[in-house]
C-alpha cells in the first residue's frame, strides 16, 4: 500500500517536471541555415532543457511574417545575417530592447545596437580576392579607389540589390557622404570585367578563371573554399590573395550575423539566455571554426584559416549607421546603373 502510493507521488512528480520542461521553449526565426547553428541550439537544449524551435527562411520574408503576426507571433527570436535587415526589423518595432551585462561585455558596442534591440554574434569582413598574376597589391588601397580608371574591365562583384553590397555602399555613404559615394559607385559599375551576377563565391572563382582581376567579397567564402573537400575549390581559392582594404583609412567594412529579441516575444527569459549562449567564448569558438566568420567576443580567436590572413583594423563605424543608409545606397546604385 505504502509503495504504490509513493510511486504515484513518483509518476505524478515525474509528469509535472516533464510538463514544465516541455513548456520551456523558444522559438527562433532565422535566416542563417549553417549546421553549425543547429549543433549549437542542440548544445544550448541539452545544457538548459529548454527547447529550441527553429523556422527558417529569407530574412526579408521573416521580417514580414512578424509584422503580419503582430502581438500573435510564436517568434521570441530574429536571427539574420546582414544588418539591413536586423535595423529594418528595430526601425519596424518588431524588436525590444534587452537589458543583458552578459551581452554587454561579451559584444563590442560597433557591433550591437545602442539600444540593445539588436546583437551582433559574427563578424564578417567586405574584402578583395586578386590574381597576384595579375594586380600588384601596392596598387590596392581603399574602396573608393577601385572606381580609378585603371581597374577598367578588372572588376568583379555581384548586384548592388544584393544585401552585402548594399551595406558595403551604405557604409561608404556614411563615411564620405553620398556624393562621393555616387562618384564611387559610377566608376565601379565603369570598370566591372563583366555584368553583376552569382554570389562571392562565383566572383572568387571568376578571379582563379581569369575573367576579371579583382573581386569584392565576404571572407568566409574564401574560407570554406580553402577548406573544401572539393579539390577544385581548395586550388581556385589558393590561386588567389587576399586584401584588406582601407587600412590607412576607416578600416575594412565588416557586417554581421545577428539577433534580437522579437517585441512580443512569450519566452523572453530564455530568449536572453539563448543569445547570451551564443555569445558566450564556447559558442563563439564554433562559430568561428565552422563557418570561417569573425566571433564577436573579443575573448575568442579567429579559426586557422581566418588567422592565417592577419590582423587587420575593421572599420568601427555603428552598423545602425550602415542600416540607416540601406535604402540610400540602392538609390545610389541604381543612379550609377549598377544592376
Ligand atoms: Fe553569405
Amino acid at each position: 500500500m505504502k509503495i504504490s502510493s509513493n510511486l504515484i507521488k513518483i509518476t505524478l512528480a515525474l509528469s509535472l517536471m516533464a510538463s514544465s520542461l516541455l513548456a520551456s521553449e523558444i522559438n527562433v526565426y532565422s535566416h542563417r541555415h549553417y549546421d553549425t547553428d543547429k549543433i549549437l541550439f542542440k548544445t544550448f537544449e541539452q545544457k538548459t532543457g529548454i527547447t529550441v524551435n527553429v523556422v527558417t527562411a529569407k530574412a526579408e520574408e521573416l521580417v514580414s511574417k512578424l509584422e503580419l503576426e503582430g502581438a500573435n507571433t510564436p517568434a521570441d527570436i530574429l536571427l539574420t545575417s546582414d544588418i539591413g535587415n536586423l535595423y529594418e526589423a528595430k526601425e519596424k518595432v518588431l524588436l525590444q530592447p534587452i537589458s543583458s551585462k552578459v551581452l554587454e561585455t561579451n559584444i563590442p558596442l560597433h557591433v550591437r545596437d545602442s539600444q540593445n534591440e539588436w546583437f551582433g554574434l559574427t563578424k564578417r569582413a567586405r574584402i578583395f580576392v586578386y590574381n597576384p598574376q595579375k594586380i600588384n597589391p601596392n596598387n590596392l588601397s581603399d574602396y573608393l579607389s577601385l572606381a580609378k580608371p585603371e581597374f577598367k574591365g578588372k572588376i568583379l562583384t555581384r548586384t548592388s540589390t544584393n544585401a552585402y553590397n548594399k551595406s558595403l555602399l551604405a557604409s561608404i555613404i556614411a563615411n564620405h557622404g553620398e556624393e562621393k559615394a555616387t562618384e564611387f559607385a559610377k566608376g565601379l559599375t565603369e570598370n566591372f570585367a563583366r555584368a553583376p551576377k552569382g554570389n562571392d563565391r562565383d566572383q572568387i572563382s571568376a578571379v582563379a578563371a581569369g575573367d576579371g582581376d579583382i573581386a569584392i567579397v565576404n571572407t568566409y567564402y574564401l574560407g570554406i573554399m580553402l577548406n573544401s573537400k572539393v579539390e577544385r575549390d581548395v586550388e581556385t581559392a589558393k590561386s588567389v590573395k587576399i586584401f584588406f582594404p582601407d587600412q590607412k583609412g576607416k578600416g575594412t567594412h565588416i557586417n554581421i550575423s545577428g539577433a534580437g529579441v522579437t517585441k512580443y516575444a512569450k519566452n523572453k527569459e530564455n530568449a536572453i539566455k539563448l543569445i547570451e549562449f551564443l555569445s558566450s567564448i564556447e559558442a563563439q569558438q564554433m562559430f568561428a571554426e565552422a563557418n570561417y566568420e569573425y566571433p564577436v567576443n573579443p575573448s575568442v580567436k579567429a579559426s586557422g584559416t581566418v588567422a592565417s590572413w592577419g590582423e587587420f583594423k575593421e572599420d568601427t563605424l555603428s552598423l545602425n549607421e550602415v542600416g540607416k543608409y540601406n535604402k540610400k545606397a540602392v538609390e545610389v546604385a541604381t543612379k550609377a546603373q549598377w544592376k
